[in-house]
């Protein structure tokens, strides 16, 4: 099958594109002495995590208990959740499985969460694996730098948990444009979880686990010796708002490509300034920048939403490229929550289209 056979709109991954981006990202903070614990949040698609871990990623995350129980049905084990659980239905689910003796580990941000989780696990022979969520100055999650210690103490006391050290986010921080300027915020806000990891060593915690980073940032992550891990997620796929971040410093080689597209059809040629295509707010989530219209032959096409069904592109509208039923790639603003709009996404090489991979983790929002 060729790409112009597709029904659109329908997600399109280029294999290649991904897979560099995975094995060259993947070479990169591995050879920095740092491990890889993806994030499927990303991509939701336990196929493409099985490729991450071929490449050498240690363990994964999920945002989601669902995304992580879909995980453990599909074999995978090592995962952190990095979203606070406060449900106790929930809490009650994930000591399940560590009865069940799967390796999952959760983030608090919460002394009386943390009380919660060691009641509960209380009939267990294992002990229930923490990090210590830290606000690194993001404001979303995580526990202020000048509470840890204390709560890190009196959580020390619970027999049926173990802190095995910190995770620490820093998403206000990722897609600062400029690589220098993005370094410097980058170690000003973890330098409270650098200096928070060295005193809970100091004091006793195992600490063996250092989690955070993101795609934006994982140039300057490497460089923070306390680090352990990085969560990376957007890095194999790529949308437009990462095309814009200028993700290496000027003297690295090392670049991403995108490789998530949605594929658009000409639906409408009508009107002289622009031509309807059928990808909108259903197909493409709607966030900044716009997307960006691949195109070999004008660069100055542009993507505009044009309702549910409906986008627009602008520019020279009634060249060739343009006629009605042409197939047209876009690449979205944020590719985690246009992924989760699709159940499929086709694995393209050139015009090929070699495979298609469930996003199984779809849905899994609890
Ligand atoms: C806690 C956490 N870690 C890691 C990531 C991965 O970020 P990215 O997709 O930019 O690599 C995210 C993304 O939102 C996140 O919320």
């Amino acid at each position: 099958m060729v790409i112009n056979d597709l029904d659109t709109p329908c997600l399109l991954l280029d294999y290649d594109a991904m897979l560099d981006n995975i094995t060259s990202t993947h070479q990169f903070i591995i050879g920095s002495g740092k491990a890889i614990r993806a994030h499927v949040k990303a991509h939701k698609c336990s196929q493409l995590a099985k490729i991450q871990i071929e490449n050498g990623a240690h363990g994964l995350c999920t945002a989601t208990l669902s995304e992580a129980e879909k995980l453990f049905q599909k074999g995978f084990d090592n995962i952190l959740i990095t979203r606070p659980i406060v449900e106790k239905n929930k809490i009650q689910k994930v000591i399940q499985y560590v009865q069940q003796g799967k390796n999952i580990i959760v983030v608090i941000d919460s002394e009386e969460i943390a009380a919660i989780y060691d009641e509960m696990n209380s009939q267990s022979s294992k002990r229930l694996q923490i990090l210590l969520d830290i606000d690194v100055g993001f404001g979303r999650t995580g526990l202020l730098p000048e509470s840890v210690l204390d709560i890190a103490s009196r959580i020390q006391n619970k027999k049926n948990l173990v802190v095995h050290g910190i995770q620490a986010y820093h998403g206000n921080v990722q897609h600062i444009q400029k690589y220098e300027e993005r370094k410097v915020q980058t170690l000003q806000s973890m330098q409270y979880a650098v200096e928070i990891s060295c005193e809970l060593k100091r004091r006793g915690f195992e600490c063996t686990i250092f989690s955070g980073g993101g795609t934006g940032t994982h140039a300057i992550d490497v460089q923070i010796e306390e680090l352990t891990e990085l969560q990376i997620g957007s890095y194999l796929l790529m949308d437009a708002q990462y095309l814009d971040v200028e993700l290496y410093s000027e003297s690295s080689s090392q670049k991403l490509k995108p490789a998530l597209s949605v594929l658009t059809t000409v639906i409408s040629d009508n009107n002289g300034n622009y031509v309807t295509v059928d990808a909108g707010l259903k197909s493409i989530y709607r966030d900044s920048p716009n997307p960006r219209v691949i195109s070999n032959t004008d660069e100055n096409l542009n993507y505009e939403w044009f309702g549910d069904e409906f986008g627009r592109i602008i520019g020279k509208v009634h060249d060739d490229n343009l006629r009605l039923g042409t197939k047209i790639k876009i690449i979205p603003s944020h590719c985690d929550p246009t992924v989760n709009l699709y159940d499929i996404i086709n694995l393209i090489s050139g015009d090929k289209v070699l495979d298609i991979y469930p996003i199984d983790l779809r849905g899994c929002s609890q």
